[in-house]
């Protein structure tokens, strides 16, 4: 393919991208988003191997690769998504660090000149240790996410003095390699270590409850990587696809700090999670909570006008989003108003939740936002929260508390609260649950989706 026919289809590519980015932004043109994205990825791959010397080579890569990649996407549990998510994240970064080694190691096949000019050493560099970070960071995030590891924040005294300290001496010794004159391979190895290290104690104190910050911020880094190192190969597809990812995987991490209230700069830092540490909120004394079975539930459901089901992780484990559509349809013939309250981070994936109602064509009008419906919950006669936890804490209101600033859904304020899990086991954060010991509150123990179907038969 000549240069020029290369660039346009690169540039077709790009467009089809910024389509795919546009239509994920809303359930109702996600399909059509993901084709887009697929399509657009297609002529970039096919265009790629065209000015591909070694071709065979890499068609047999992408064929282990893309063999790997559908049997575990097809095995994949739907539960289990945020980590493939962070694994794959991880492997971003390390093939920046790859790319970045071979091209310092042999800068011809690259095209680039030896010695390396410093603008490419400068493009190494970035690519390096912000890839290097993503690989280690992301590796804890998959431990976390997967329960290899504690959720719980891991700090120690001077954790950010330390942190500023690595990062000082990492950027020290890329100068080093940036202005020696022959491969200053001390420099660069040195540089790429620390940044691995960086990568691991900067996830290390986040906090289990603030996981989905770091997956929307590992996201950006891992394009941040994808981009310098397009720099390095003179690669436009890459630079382009890489700032995509970036700045959507920023903005994403935006839109979930403003959701989680925490400060934007410091979780891009990685300085947050750890100052409140671990108090979690079981005090050890004995409380008393109420419990009643899926019948006494629904009786009292089918008799409110207002009823706010609000789902969380358990719904998605049960599978019970078929069960819960028929439930509600069931409480409308009633003449109950049903509406379901979604919380940003509810679950374990952004847009979990969304997700799962839609596969079960729950009306979209009924599925509300928390900032919609939180202030309709004094209003409401029933709140039905099924398999959720942390989203509905109100733990998140007292100082000091973990998830202290994290916005709830207050679901406390309704007139009747009912609860379906299976035990009075604490969520993701690890942390005790006041609403459950409350006189207005019944806890339904047993599987979400058995539970709802037994809902169902009752009405
Ligand atoms: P959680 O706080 O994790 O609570 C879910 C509850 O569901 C658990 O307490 C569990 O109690 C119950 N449960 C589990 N399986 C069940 C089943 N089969 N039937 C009925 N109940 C079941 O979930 P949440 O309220 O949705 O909050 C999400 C949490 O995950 C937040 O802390 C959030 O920060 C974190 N997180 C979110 C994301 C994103 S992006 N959404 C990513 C990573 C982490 P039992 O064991 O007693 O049944």
């Amino acid at each position: 393919m000549s240069a020029n026919s290369v660039a346009l289809a690169y540039l077709i590519a790009s467009v089809f991208f910024i389509l795919a980015l546009k239509g994920l932004s809303s359930p109702v043109t996600a399909r059509r988003g993901n084709l887009f994205g697929m399509v657009g990825m297609a002529i970039a791959v096919v265009t790629t191997l065209t000015i591909t010397k070694n071709w065979a080579l890499i068609v047999g890569c992408i064929a282990l690769g893309g063999a790997i990649g559908a049997v575990v996407a097809r095995r994949v549990q739907m539960t289990a998504m945020p980590e493939l998510v962070a694994f794959m994240h991880s492997l971003v970064g390390l093939a920046a660090v790859f790319i970045a080694i071979a091209a310092v190691n042999n800068p011809a096949s690259f095209g680039l000149p030896a010695p390396l000019p410093m603008g490419s050493k400068l493009e190494l560099f970035l690519g390096t240790f912000i890839g290097a970070m993503t690989w280690s960071g992301s590796v804890i995030a998959f431990l976390k996410l997967s329960g290899r590891m504690s959720g719980a924040p891991i700090t120690f005294g001077g954790q950010h003095m330390v942190n500023l300290a690595l990062a000082i001496v990492m950027v020290g010794f890329g100068l080093w390699f940036f202005f020696s004159e022959t491969t200053n391979w001390t420099a660069f190895a040195t540089m790429s270590a620390i940044a691995f290290i960086l990568g691991f104690l900067i996830i290390i104190p986040i906090g289990g409850a603030d996981m989905p910050v770091v997956i929307s911020m590992l996201n950006s880094y891992s394009g941040w990587a994808a981009a310098g190192i397009g720099f390095s190969l003179g690669n436009p597809m890459l630079i382009i696809a890489g700032s995509l990812v970036g700045s959507s995987g920023a903005i994403l991490s935006y839109i979930m700090c403003k959701a989680m209230n925490r400060p934007f700069l410091s979780v891009i830092l990685g300085g947050f999670g750890g100052e409140t540490g671990t108090a979690a909120a079981s005090d050890g004394t004995q409380k008393t909570y109420r419990s009643g079975s899926a019948e006494d539930a629904s009786f009292m459901m089918g008799n409110a006008d207002s009823v706010i089901i609000v789902p969380g992780y358990g719904l998605a484990v049960a599978r019970a989003q078929h069960s819960v559509k028929e439930l509600a349809e069931k409480l409308h013939e009633k003449g109950v108003n049903v509406r379901f309250a979604i919380h940003p981070v509810a679950g374990r994936m952004p847009g979990h939740m969304n997700v799962l109602l839609a596969e079960a064509e729950i009306p979209y009008e009924q599925v509300l936002e928390m900032d919609e419906i939180n202030s309709d919950f004094s209003n409401t006669d029933v709140v039905l929260v099924l398999g959720a936890n942390d989203v509905v804490n109100p733990a998140a209101n007292v100082p000091g508390s973990p998830i202290y600033g994290m916005p709830i859904l207050d679901a406390h304020k309704a007139r009747t609260v009912m609860v379906v899990k299976r035990s009075m086991a604490a969520g993701y954060a690890g942390l005790d649950n006041d609403l459950f010991y409350m006189d207005k509150t019944m806890m339904v123990f047993g599987d979400a989706k058995k539970v709802v179907e037994d809902m169902v038969k009752a009405l």
